[in-house]
């Protein structure tokens, strides 16, 4: 395999080893945390342990970090590929250099997401963060599929990175807030992030199945995805007595 077609598969390879098997255990955990607490509410007495509650928090601030980094990562290659295929670092040096601070601007503001303790400044590097993800994924380099937004890869990645990111940014609030508003939001915004992240797994396979190997793209250069045919030509048929 070539090198740039192992780089292809950086991306698709730590989503499915990473990121699914942690949705799984931040949903358990989720599920248990819910439980526990409509039946501490009912007077029961729960076979949960509490620790659910912070093993749901502890997972889910892995799991944030992972979709925003598996996002970084799905744009990097498309960027960094083409840059270095159309001399990108000569010919437009100021904006190649600029989208390299953007990547590391937005990586060091999702950093100090973590670190910050005052409300207004998790909400800061929160929305730092949100905006550098959408400069990112704004550069041509990006194959957004705009016409089919509603079936996107990238739409869907973006928006689920950044529910990601709000996750982490209103973790007190949902301590804080008596009457579970934080707490509601929270839930109703998640089950959405649920489902756009099996609508990751489809349109990353969908795409996948798109992107043929390295060797094989001159080749496939003639054909039209609109009509969906290729030319004949008698270069493709090998006699059947030779
Ligand atoms: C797949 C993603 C996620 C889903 C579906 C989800 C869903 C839920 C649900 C259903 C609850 C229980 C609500 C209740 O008590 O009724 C909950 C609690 C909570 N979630 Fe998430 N969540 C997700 C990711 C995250 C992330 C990434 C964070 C941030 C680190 C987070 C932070 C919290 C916090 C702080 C609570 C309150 C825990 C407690 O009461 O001890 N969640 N979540
Ligand atoms: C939560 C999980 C995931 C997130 C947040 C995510 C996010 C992204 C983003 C933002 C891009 C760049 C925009 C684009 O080209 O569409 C991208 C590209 C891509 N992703 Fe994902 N992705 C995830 C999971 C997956 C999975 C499971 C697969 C495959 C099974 C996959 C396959 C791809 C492919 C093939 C590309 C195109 C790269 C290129 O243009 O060369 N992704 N992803």
């Amino acid at each position: 395999m070539e090198l740039e077609d192992f780089f292809a598969l950086v991306h698709p390879a730590i989503a499915i080893i990473v990121v699914f098997p942690l949705i799984g255990i931040v949903t358990n955990r989720a599920w248990l945390v819910r439980q526990r607490r409509l039946q501490v509410i009912d007077g029961e007495k729960s076979k949960i342990p509490p620790i659910v509650g912070s093993e749901h928090v502890a997972i889910g601030n892995w799991l944030s970090i992972s979709v925003v980094g598996v996002a970084l990562l799905g744009m990097a290659y498309p960027i960094f590929s083409k840059f270095l295929k159309n001399d990108v670092f000569s010919k437009d040096s100021l904006r190649a250099f600029s989208v390299v601070a953007i990547f590391i601007a937005t990586t060091a503001a999702f950093t100090f997401l973590f670190k910050a303790k005052v409300k207004i400044w998790r909400n800061i590097f929160a929305a730092l963060t949100s905006v550098g993800l959408i400069v990112l994924g704004a550069q041509p380099e990006v194959f957004r599929r705009d016409s089919e937004w509603f079936f996107s890869h990238y739409y869907y990645g973006i928006a689920a990175a950044i529910l990601m990111i709000i996750s982490v940014a209103i973790t007190q609030d949902i301590y804080k807030d008596k009457q579970n508003r934080w707490r509601n939001i929270h839930i109703i915004l998640n089950c959405f992030a649920l489902l756009l992240f099996i609508g990751q797994g489809m349109t990353g396979s969908r795409d996948l199945l798109s992107i043929p190997y390295s060797w094989q793209k001159e080749y496939l250069r003639p054909c039209d995805s609109k009509t969906r045919t290729c030319p004949k030509s008698t270069a493709f048929y090998i006699p059947i007595d030779r």
